[in-house]
């Protein structure tokens, strides 16, 4: 099974960024994290970033045309991107929603997500942990 982990707009500045909201972790680590957990999972992992929305709609799309589950950091487009939305609606195989700080203890308007109602399941504030937390889920309840 292949998993695509993509991730949205300012997340490529994961270590530098507001490390007391997104902890120490770089990207690169994080993607890192990812591939070994895939490894451990027996399953194909493909981490991506981008702070390009159109990017991410290809990318959500070449899911949708794969038939691949997805494991979601849509960042800021979160909570606002209807496009994001509409592409990621467009998947088959499970979508599971990440968010590495826990935004219902942040500000009002990250309360909000335009893709919780659409996904399988949200993972929030358990830093960068919720993503091999996904990928277990998809190894045990996505084969394919
Ligand atoms: C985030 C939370 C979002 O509100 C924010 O815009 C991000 C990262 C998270 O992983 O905690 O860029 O998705």
């Amino acid at each position: 099974m292949k998993v695509f982990v993509l991730n949205g707009p300012n997340l490529g500045r994961l270590g530098k960024r507001e490390p007391s909201v997104y902890g120490s972790t770089t990207y690169e680590d994080l993607a890192a994290l990812c591939v070994k957990a895939g490894v451990e999972l027996g399953i194909e992992v493909d981490v991506r970033q981008t702070d390009s929305e159109a990017e991410m709609v290809g990318w959500l799309h070449e899911a949708s045309d794969n038939g691949y589950p997805v494991v979601l950091n849509a960042a800021a487009w979160t909570h606002y991107s209807i496009a994001v939305r509409d592409a990621a609606a467009q998947l088959t195989a499970p979508l599971l929603e990440v968010h590495i700080s826990n935004v219902h203890k942040r500000e009002e308007f990250r309360r909000h997500s335009v893709l919780s109602d659409i996904a399988t399941g949200v993972i929030v504030g358990l830093g960068v942990d919720g993503y091999p937390l996904a990928l277990k889920w998809l190894a045990d309840n996505a084969a394919g």
